[in-house]
């Protein structure tokens, strides 16, 4: 019986595939020129993309490994789509590292550079890049709710080009249901591989260690603790510096765990013994991003001693309504790479910050700064002469009396509304009224982020096609948002309700498309 249904599985696999390739014949192609296609952040040419998976570096080059559906724009068959970087910021596609099998879909996982061939899948002169991912396997094709997950691994010998299957797959298999997006790096203290790996419904992040990145041990986990409103997905468990009020380092490091909760990010801070993970507080929910459009986060392994950043990117989507946007013909974009450090907040709470990779100034095609400029109800400042799409607007805000407003992509009533209330500290983003909103009943949003009431703000909009990436008092705060805005949203508005406020500087960089993401 288990036999037979072996068989038909595999025959309406192989069907299937062959069904598909061939209407796939009638080839899209991408020209990076369609409407809402971005010019900096990461998309795949064509089809559907979710969360980033295995971002590594190995020999001058940033990997970046995702959530791909190669036949379609919705989400499916998902395999390891791949694109590789010297920069982090010019992005060449390369082909599809690890596709779906016979034995399952290929789920979100990480990958690491095998330096001392541990996993003898290589040799030390030429190590193997490895691959560690969860198969999802449906049982029965009738019922892809049936199904099962296990870890596997498939290796690369030759930088990442091509990849195999191990042979003998599954590397961790705990019979569950639900167990997935392993992260696997390399804990020196200790000599020994650890995977951080989900126990979704049950709130629970497992830890495992190995020796040759094939047998796993259990030793440790953790949660339930913070958001656990649904399930846990993509943990990833890293150390971080430690920076003091000023933003200078202290020389100290913490450890922090981050985990996707539908339709958030969390993280915790605390330590990591090699074994598991405890929080100095797991009840106070913390939020990576405070925008709506950031999920799936993780971060790159094996960056250069000579590089000691921790560098993340997350799809910059989300699952409520990530199925409907309306782009074509590609589906999922990537946040711009940013850096984590901890640091003190204004509350003197330690807090994980966050800005763009510096790589990002390398896009600057011109800019423009004014200084001191007033504005109140009555003396409002447009900015029309400048159409700004693309690039960062940095604002330094002081003297605000009550309510300060700008709004990019900016047109008639249409735009990005952010505002800032200095009384209760309150800062808001509103899309609402951003352009194409009513494909999805989720998508009109506005965000809220509480901060101290202060009389001064600083503000880093990174603007691209269809994405707003704002960055609150150099990192202390970051809120991510898709819109999809009609062309003439190109105007910048500044307006001060109740009061006057004080502009110290405006500049605006505005952004050149990367060259080599036109075919
Ligand atoms: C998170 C997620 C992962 C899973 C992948 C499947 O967005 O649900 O848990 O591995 O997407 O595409």
């Amino acid at each position: 019986m288990c036999k037979m249904r072996r068989f038909i599985s595999l025959w309406l696999w192989i069907s299937c595939w062959y069904g598909i390739s061939a209407y796939a014949q009638v080839e899209i192609r991408a020209t990076y020129r369609e409407p809402f296609r971005p010019i900096y952040h990461f998309t795949p040419p064509v089809n559907w993309m979710n969360d980033p998976n295995g971002l590594v570096f190995n020999q001058g080059k940033y990997h970046l490994f995702y959530q791909y559906n190669p036949f379609g724009m919705e989400w499916g068959h998902m395999s390891w789509g791949h694109a590789v970087s010297r920069d982090l910021i010019h992005w060449e596609n390369w082909p599809i590292a690890i596709p779906e099998g016979p034995e399952g879909m290929v789920f979100s996982g990480s990958a690491v550079v095998d330096s001392f061939n541990t996993s003898g899948l290589g040799s030390l002169t030429h190590p193997p890049i490895v691959a560690i991912y969860t198969s999802h396997h449906i049982l029965d094709s009738l019922h892809p709710q049936v199904y099962t997950q296990s870890q596997h691994l498939a290796y690369s010998l030759d930088g990442g080009r091509t990849w195999k299957k191990y042979t003998h797959n599954p590397v961790l298999d705990l019979h569950m249901k639900d167990f997935r997006d392993p992260k696997v790096f390399w804990y020196a203290p200790h000599h020994v591989w650890i995977m951080a790996v989900s126990f979704p419904t049950q709130h629970q992040i497992h830890f495992f260690q190995s020796a040759d990145l094939i047998h796993w041990q259990h030793t440790g986990s953790f949660g339930p603790a913070g958001d656990t409103t649904d399930v846990w997905e993509c943990p990833d468990l890293f150390p971080l510096p430690v920076y003091d009020a000023a933003g200078r380092s202290t020389g100290k490091t913490k450890w922090v765990l981050m985990v996707s909760v539908q339709y958030n990010v969390q993280y915790f801070i605390g330590d990591f013994d090699g074994k598991t993970f405890r929080a100095d507080d797991s009840s106070t929910i913390l939020r990576v991003d405070d925008g709506p459009d950031f999920y799936a986060a993780t971060t790159y392994n094996d960056l250069p001693a000579s590089d000691p950043r921790r560098i993340c990117i997350a799809w910059m989507d989300n699952w409520a309504y990530a199925a409907h946007i309306p782009t074509f013909p590609w589906r999922g974009f990537m946040t711009v790479p940013r850096v984590f450090h901890l640091q003190p907040n204004a509350k003197r709470k330690l807090r994980l910050y966050q800005y763009p990779v510096d790589e990002i100034n390398r896009l600057a095609m011109d800019s423009i700064t004014w200084h001191h400029r007033h504005i109140d109800a009555t003396h409002p400042w447009q900015i029309d002469e400048y159409p700004f799409t693309c690039g960062k607007l940095s604002l330094h805000i002081s003297h605000i009396h009550k309510r300060f407003q700008v709004i990019v992509a900016q047109h008639d009533s249409l735009g990005i509304w952010i505002s800032y209330d200095a009384r209760s500290g309150r800062l808001q983003v509103d899309r609402t009224h951003s352009g194409l909103t009513d494909f999805d009943h989720h998508f009109s949003t506005t965000a809220t982020v509480d901060l101290l009431p202060q009389k001064e703000l600083q503000l880093d909009i990174f603007l691209d096609k269809s994405s707003v990436e704002i960055f609150v008092n150099k990192g202390e705060k970051a809120i991510t948002m898709l819109f999809f805005p009609r062309p003439e949203q190109t105007g910048i508005s500044l307006q001060a309700w109740g009061g006057s406020c004080r502009i110290d500087s405006l500049k605006l960089i505005r952004f050149v498309q990367q060259k080599n993401m036109i075919p």
